[in-house]
C-alpha cells in the first residue's frame, strides 16, 4: 500500500538514490538536508513496500507555495505516485495559507510538463538559462 509520509533523515541514503537516477544535475545529500532542515514539514516521501519510490518538497514564501523538487523512481512511474505526492503538498500549502503555487521545469522535461498540466498547472513566463547548463525553466502556476 502507498503511504505518503514526511520525509526523516533516515530517507536521504533512498532519496539521493531517485535523484541520480532522475536528474542530470542531482541535489547533493547537504542539500537535501538542507531542504529538511527549512521546510521538512512540506517535505513528503512515497513509500511502497516499506521502500521510499517517490519524494517531493515545497516551501511558503509571502503566501505563496513553491514546489522545489518532485520525484518518481524511474520503476514506479505512472502509478499515480507523483500525483498523491503533489496532491498533499498542496494541501499542506493551503493549510499554510499559500493562494497560489509555482514551479519551475526543465523546458524540455515535456512529460513533467504533462504532468503538471494534468494536475491543473498553467504556463506562465519562461525564465532563459535557468539551468547551470543553460536550458530554460518553463514557470507553472496555479492557483490553490
Ligand atoms: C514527473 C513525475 C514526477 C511524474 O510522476 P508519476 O508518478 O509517474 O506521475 P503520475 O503517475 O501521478 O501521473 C499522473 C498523470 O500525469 C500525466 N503524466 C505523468 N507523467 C507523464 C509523462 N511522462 N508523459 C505524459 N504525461 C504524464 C498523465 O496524465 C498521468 O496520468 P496517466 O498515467 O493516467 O496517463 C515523474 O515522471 C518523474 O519523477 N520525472 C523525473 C523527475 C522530474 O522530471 N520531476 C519534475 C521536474 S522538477
Amino acid at each position: 500500500m502507498l503511504r505518503i509520509r514526511n520525509f526523516t533523515p533516515d530517507d536521504l541514503e533512498q532519496v539521493c538514490e531517485i535523484q541520480r537516477a532522475c536528474f542530470t544535475e542531482p541535489y547533493t545529500p547537504e542539500f537535501i538536508m538542507n531542504i529538511y532542515e527549512a521546510h521538512g514539514d512540506t517535505f513528503f516521501v512515497a513509500e511502497l513496500g516499506g521502500r521510499v519510490v517517490g519524494y517531493a518538497a515545497a516551501r511558503v514564501i509571502s503566501f505563496r507555495g513553491h514546489i522545489i523538487v518532485v520525484a518518481v523512481h524511474p520503476g514506479f512511474r505512472r502509478l499515480g505516485i507523483g500525483m498523491a505526492l503533489m496532491l498533499v503538498l498542496e494541501h499542506e500549502l493551503r493549510k499554510r495559507h499559500a493562494m497560489e503555487v509555482w514551479l519551475e521545469v526543465r523546458a524540455s522535461n515535456t512529460g513533467a510538463m504533462d504532468f503538471y498540466r494534468r494536475l491543473g498547472y498553467v504556463e506562465k513566463s519562461v525564465l532563459r538559462n535557468y539551468y547551470s547548463d543553460g536550458e530554460d525553466a518553463v514557470v507553472f502556476t496555479k492557483l490553490l
